[in-house]
Parts: C-alpha cells; sequence; structure tokens
C-alpha cells in the first residue's frame, strides 16, 4: 500500500551567480516525501543538499521549480510575509551546530516557538512538559545549553523543531558535530519520532552511516539526483544496507 504524499519538489533549479562564473547548485530535482517517511539525501560537499533544504524551508528561492505541500502549490511561499508564515506552519529546521539561544533555558529553547506565536501559559505548560519528556530531558529543563552535553543539546534543538507539530521536519547533518555512539543515539531519537508521531522528515547528510537511518536514500551528484535506494521491510540489517549505500557512492561518485 503506497502511502500519501506530502511534499513534492518539482524541477527546483538554482544557480548562484558569483563575480567569475556560476554554480549550478541544483539541477532540476524532483522527489515526493511521504507522509511518515524519513527521506534521506547523501551527497559529497558542494552536491547541493543545503540549498535543497534551504529552498524546501523557504530560507532561498529557486530559479525555477515548485513545491507542493499537503496537494497545495506553494506558489508564495518565496515572497515575505508567506515565507515566514509557511515556516512558520509547516517546518520545523534542526542544524549541525544546535542554534539554541545561550541565554534561554532548555525549557525556554524548546518553547520559543510557541512563545512567538503568543501562545497561553497552561498551553505552553502543556506543550513543553510533553516535549521534555519525550526527549528525555526534564531533569535539565531548568538547565543552560553550555551546561548539556552536544547530544543533549540536540535534544533540546529537535524538541523545538517539534513543539509546533510541524508536517515536516529538515534536519541538516544533524549529528556532524557529535561522535559516533551520540549520533547513533540521536538518530534513534529521530527514528522513534517519526514512528510515534508519523513524522515526516528529511534528513540532509554525506555520511553513508547516517543516511542508513533512512527509509528512502537520495543520491545527490552536483545538484542532480544520480541514484536511489529504498530499504525494504525485511531489511533489518544495518551492515548490509550499508554495504549497499556504498556501493551505489562508488557508482554515482
Ligand atoms: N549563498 C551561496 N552563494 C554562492 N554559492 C553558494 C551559496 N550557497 C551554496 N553555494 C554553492 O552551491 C553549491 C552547493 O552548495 P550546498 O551548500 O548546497 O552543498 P552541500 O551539499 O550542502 O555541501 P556540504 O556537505 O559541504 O554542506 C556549492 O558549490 C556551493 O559553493
Ligand atoms: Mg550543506
Amino acid at each position: 500500500m503506497s502511502k500519501e504524499i506530502i511534499l513534492s519538489a518539482d524541477n527546483l533549479t538554482k544557480t548562484y551567480e558569483e563575480t567569475e562564473h556560476s554554480v549550478s547548485a541544483l539541477k532540476n530535482v524532483t522527489f515526493d516525501l511521504k507522509k511518515g517517511e524519513m527521506l534521506a539525501i547523501m551527497g559529497t560537499s558542494g552536491s547541493g543538499k543545503s540549498t535543497l533544504l534551504h529552498i524546501i524551508g523557504a530560507l532561498d528561492k529557486p530559479d525555477q521549480g515548485k513545491i507542493t505541500l499537503n496537494g497545495v502549490i506553494q506558489d508564495k511561499m518565496f515572497t515575505e510575509p508567506h515565507a515566514t508564515e509557511y515556516r512558520g506552519e509547516n517546518i520545523g529546521y534542526i542544524f549541525q551546530s544546535f542554534h539554541l539561544l545561550k541565554d534561554l533555558t532548555v525549557e525556554e529553547n524548546i518553547a520559543l516557538p510557541l512563545i512567538l506565536k503568543g501562545a497561553n501559559e497552561a498551553l505552553l505548560k502543556e506543550k513543553v512538559d510533553q516535549i521534555l519528556g519525550l526527549m528525555g530531558l526534564t531533569p535539565w529543563r531548568k538547565h543552560r545549553p553550555i551546561q548539556l552535553s552536544g547530544g543533549q543539546q540536540q535534544r533540546v534543538a529537535i524538541g523545538r523543531a517539534l513543539i509546533m507539530s510541524p508536517p515536516i521536519i529538515l534536519a541538516d547533518e544533524p549529528t556532524g558535530n557529535l561522535d559516533y555512539n551520540t549520533s547513533n543515539e540521536i538518530l534513534n531519537v529521530l527514528v522513534e519520532m517519526k514512528e510515534r508521531l508519523n513524522q515526516s522528515m528529511i534528513l540532509v547528510t554525506h555520511d553513508a552511516n547516517v543516511a542508513a537511518y533512512g527509509d528512502r536514500i537520495l543520491f545527490f551528484h552536483d545538484g542532480e539526483i544520480v541514484d536511489s535506494y529504498v530499504r525494504t521491510t525485511d531489511e533489518a540489517d544495518m551492515d548490509c544496507i550499508l554495504d549497499k549505500l556504498k556501493q551505489i557512492m562508488e557508482k554515482s561518485a
């Protein structure tokens, strides 16, 4: 049974004009994201992964192409004030470097999107308590980011991304600043959120160990999708998936 499509990217194209030359960061990128799917975008440095997320997150504008969300073409999403509105309603962003506010506590960082929306005290408390519990951060709610490990800081960032229940989470190298074990822990948190909340997400990485957590993997090279891989339900073995990813990478590099 095929799952419902939540987001479609159609022919996204983006060229950056530099003084002496132009860089084709994305060339006719077309794909769908399904509801409750973890889609991994994998590619080497400069292959266009962050550019793609910036466009889907309305942080950057494509030269051509369109985004459809829940069947509705988002034809105004790249101009203000629509861009801010689109981001607030639809996107939770997770970055490599956490992007937490250092003067705010854990619970204030998590609550920030709701506070900015003017939520009342009762709703704030209910939502923040729920997210702290989900992320295993309740004992640290009054701490500041500097008092936390990298893995805990990324949990705060994930909590902040989830608090508005956005249809889509965009994660750009979310484990890039973490060691191997902490990376796996954070990726398991994301998988758990996908399963418990039926959360749709796009996970960008250059690392096959990270991409292997995706339900489906799109391989990027020079701004284009050059290959894809779908994990089958009977394929529980990570080593087997990793081998396949490495084979595809060698072929498409
Ligand atoms: N704001 C910008 N101005 C000019 N060129 C840019 C800009 N952003 C990205 N580029 C160029 O577009 C190409 C794709 O960049 P992008 O950041 O999307 O790659 P990436 O796959 O995310 O790489 P990395 O793994 O290093 O993060 C690169 O050649 C990059 O130099
Ligand atoms: Mg990048």
